[in-house]
């Protein structure tokens, strides 16, 4: 199911708004995350789709079909939250097939859909059991299996991995893609985790101060950042923020505007290249490994950064010539709009 967002706003009971225009479209069949710092907007956005809040102004669509007005109940949607609490009295199997029970769905009928999304979701092992006695992700699985079994038209998760350790994280995710690719199911997905984000979604909103601050696959957001907030948040280690005025005319006269900071990526600054660079003098203060990564810390008029690029055999402590590639290198101005390079456009 297609959603449509058209010129949203909210406003809770206090008289503050706090989501702005939002104007967007998901394709049907899409994996999209909302990304963004806490306090951003993403579960207001997502309760608004879900329909547990109303819009203050603006239209909601699925399909043609304007959802506006309507409950969660008649939007038909499937919901997975953050504390996502399964029955506890109940088993595996007699948690998965309650909604459909409450749904007066043929007994029968209900039982062959929960066990075929019990298999789906592989639990399909565990289905007597009582979810105390269920990992995280074991449980997690439950929870998505339950908000599959009315078939939903979209599938919504705020956070539903943030209980869980790192390692079986990383497994849930590449779970949850396959679970939306083999059923095809609409699904926005909440998360603060940027790497989660671009490992699970086929689009990612980032959303800061109630706004989209870009909406784009993860790559563009990577590569091509519409503005400070993006290029900030996205990336690891985050960007390197230099005032322009550490740098001479030639390097502000590259891009269109009045230049007020510099953004490097630590993965554009290196001593060797052969691409378009920015040349600095900067001393390398250390290099320390962590694994099959490096980074080095080098000081350039004062200013510290973070450069991935330098290698391991470089001499600390003395003055060279490093560069900062063009590609990660980007120019913002004083309202933290991104600037073009001249001859380009954004
Ligand atoms: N019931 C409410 N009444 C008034 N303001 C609210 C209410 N719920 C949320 N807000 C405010 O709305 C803004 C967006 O909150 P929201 O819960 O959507 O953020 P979030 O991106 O989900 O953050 P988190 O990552 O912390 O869950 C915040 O400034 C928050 O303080
Ligand atoms: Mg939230």
């Amino acid at each position: 199911m297609e959603v449509k967002f058209n010129h949203v706003t909210l406003t809770y009971d206090n008289g503050v708004e706090v989501l702005h225009d939002m104007d967007f479209d998901i394709a049907d069949g899409q994996l999209v995350a909302l990304l963004g710092p806490s306090g951003g907007g993403k579960s207001t956005t997502l309760n608004l789709i879900s329909g547990l809040l109303s819009a203050t102004t603006g239209e909601i669509y699925f399909g043609q079909q304007n959802v506006t007005k309507q409950d969660a109940l008649e939007r038909g949607v499937g919901m997975v939250f953050q504390n996502y609490a399964l029955y506890p009295h109940m088993t595996v199997l007699d948690n998965i097939i309650f909604p459909m029970k409450m749904a007066k769905i043929d007994k029968v009928a209900r039982k062959k859909r929960a066990l075929e999304l019990a298999k789906l979701v592989r639990v399909d092992d565990q289905i007597n059991k009582k979810p105390s006695d269920l990992s995280g992700g074991q449980q997690q699985r439950v929870a998505i299996a339950r908000a599959l079994a009315k078939s939903p038209n979209i599938l919504l998760l705020d956070e539903p991995l943030s209980n869980l350790d790192a390692r079986l994280r990383v497994e849930m995710r590449e779970e949850i893609r396959r679970i939306q690719k083999e059923t095809g199911v609409t699904t926005v997905f909440v998360t603060h985790d940027q790497s989660e984000a671009m490992h699970v979604a086929d689009k990612i909103m980032l959303l800061n101060d109630g706004r989209i601050q870009q909406y784009d696959d993860s790559q563009s957001l990577y590569e091509n950042p519409a503005n400070q907030f993006v290029a900030n948040f996205i990336g690891e280690p985050a960007l390197n923020v230099v005032e322009a005025k550490y740098f001479g005319d030639g390097v502000k006269q590259l891009f269109n505007g009045e230049v007020a900071t510099i953004g490097i990526r630590a993965e554009a600054l290196t001593n060797e290249t052969n691409d378009p660079a920015i040349q600095m003098q900067a001393n390398v203060r250390e290099v320390l490994s962590f694994g099959h990564e490096h980074q080095a810390t080098i000081i350039f008029k004062e200013q510290h950064m973070i450069a991935t690029g330098i290698s391991t055999n470089v001499i600390v402590n003395k003055v060279i010539t490093i560069f900062a590639k063009l590609g990660g290198v980007y120019a913002f101005d004083n309202e933290g709009h991104r600037l073009s390079l001249r001859g380009e456009q954004l």
